[in-house]
């Protein structure tokens, strides 16, 4: 591995990852692909910029003359992807781009790693693919069975994945993870939305009891996760990433009303926006990433606590993307109803 392409690395985990490898591999040069949806962030990549190993090249994954001229002219042998539409609310909405990115560009990306040999691609899926877990944990033999647009369209580019391996030999790893928390995430999701609106004395919208369950894993775990399948997993295998982080919706808003000292007051239990979509469960069984020699680093009370620090400490971070009219246009669209006043 000398030059590595990573899609979506202005966003959260790709970028985290892109940190992961150069603070690791002093030999490595990474190419950065992004198309800057409005969850990518030039200012989430100044550090990686600031190595001088990190080159950024603007656009789209679907687009097969910008992927090819990328892979080829920076003689790429190793591609992991992370771009995708990943907000679960936002593909309620309106799921076009997601089908557009997380099937079509998985597919254009296979197609670029065959015709220019590039030897490893491990492609980052989700563990919602698997639907919602019910007494057991998801094992990477449960079946598929997504349950919004966006986790049907991220089991669509696995089965793209799947089928390239299988038809034309392709060299690609999947991995399956649960839900990340940690530096540099978009704030519409649970954690960092809850964190920047208690900040600001907002009220949080907690979806019907929040008794939903989520496995929640710190995102260097993540990161160290994908890395470990890439370095050291078959092709035509699939991981799943986890550390037995499971949690209620509730019990997380509690602990960050704890950590920022806010009263529970704070909480607006609101019908649930997501409907019989939401998913009740997320569970993993990581043995098998386990079995090659990975282990989970973080444990779960001190990386929210950093989490939560982090937020504190880059408010110019988070204030340029909730300041902006497309941010506050969607949560407008979407809590408006649900949270009255208290938007
Ligand atoms: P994110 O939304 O923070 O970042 C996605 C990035 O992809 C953004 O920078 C965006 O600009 C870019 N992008 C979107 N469409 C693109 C396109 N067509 N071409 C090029 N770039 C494009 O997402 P994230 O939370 O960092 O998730 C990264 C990956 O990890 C996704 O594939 C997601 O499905 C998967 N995943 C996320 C989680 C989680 O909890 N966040 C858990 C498991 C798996
Ligand atoms: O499990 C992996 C998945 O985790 C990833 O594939 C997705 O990209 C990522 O977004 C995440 O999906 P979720 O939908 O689980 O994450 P989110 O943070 O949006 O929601 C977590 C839980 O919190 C979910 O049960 C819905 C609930 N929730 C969320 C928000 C934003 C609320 O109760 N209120 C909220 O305002």
């Amino acid at each position: 591995m000398k030059t590595l392409l990573v899609t979506g690395c202005a966003g959260f985990i790709g970028s985290n990852y892109c940190r992961y490898v150069l603070k690791r591999h002093p030999d490595v040069t990474i190419c950065g692909l992004d198309a800057l949806t409005y969850a990518g962030n030039l200012s989430t990549m100044e550090d990686l910029e600031a190595t001088g190993r990190f080159r950024f090249f603007p656009g789209k994954i679907q687009d097969e003359v910008v992927v090819n001229g990328v892979i080829s002219s920076q003689a790429v042998d190793t591609v992991v992807n992370f771009a995708a539409e990943s907000h679960n609310d936002r593909s309620l909405l309106d799921a076009a781009a997601f089908i557009q990115t997380d099937v079509a560009g998985v597919f254009t990306l296979l197609e670029a790693v065959q015709r220019n040999n590039v030897k490893r691609m491990l492609h980052v899926s989700t563990d919602e693919v698997y639907g919602s877990a019910t007494e057991s944990s998801f094992t990477e033999l449960t079946p598929l069975a997504p349950n919004t647009p966006y986790s049907a369209s991220k089991a669509g580019g696995d089965m793209q994945v799947r089928a390239h391996h299988i038809a034309y030999h392709t060299p690609v790893t999947i991995t399956r993870c649960g839900n990340n928390f940690g530096p540099f995430q978009y704030p519409e999701k649970l954690i960092p939305f809850f964190i920047t609106r208690l900040l600001d004395h907002k009220k949080v919208p907690l979806y019907g009891d929040g008794s939903q369950v989520r496995d929640w894993v710190y995102v260097d775990d993540h990161c160290s996760g994908i890395h470990h399948a890439l370095l050291h997993g078959f092709a035509g295998e699939v991981y799943n990433v986890g550390s037995r982080g499971e949690c209620t919706n509730l019990e997380i808003t509690k602990r960050l009303l704890e950590l920022l000292d806010r009263p529970m007051e704070m909480i607006k239990f609101i019908e649930d926006p997501r409907g019989g979509s939401h998913d009740r469960r997320y569970s993993i069984d990581a043995s098998k990433l386990q079995s090659i020699g990975w282990q989970p680093e973080f444990e779960f009370d001190k990386a929210l606590e950093d989490t939560v620090r982090w937020y504190v400490d880059n408010q110019d971070w988070w204030r340029a993307i909730t300041s902006r009219d497309d941010y506050r246009q969607f949560i407008e669209r979407y809590y408006g109803r649900y949270l009255g006043e208290d938007l």
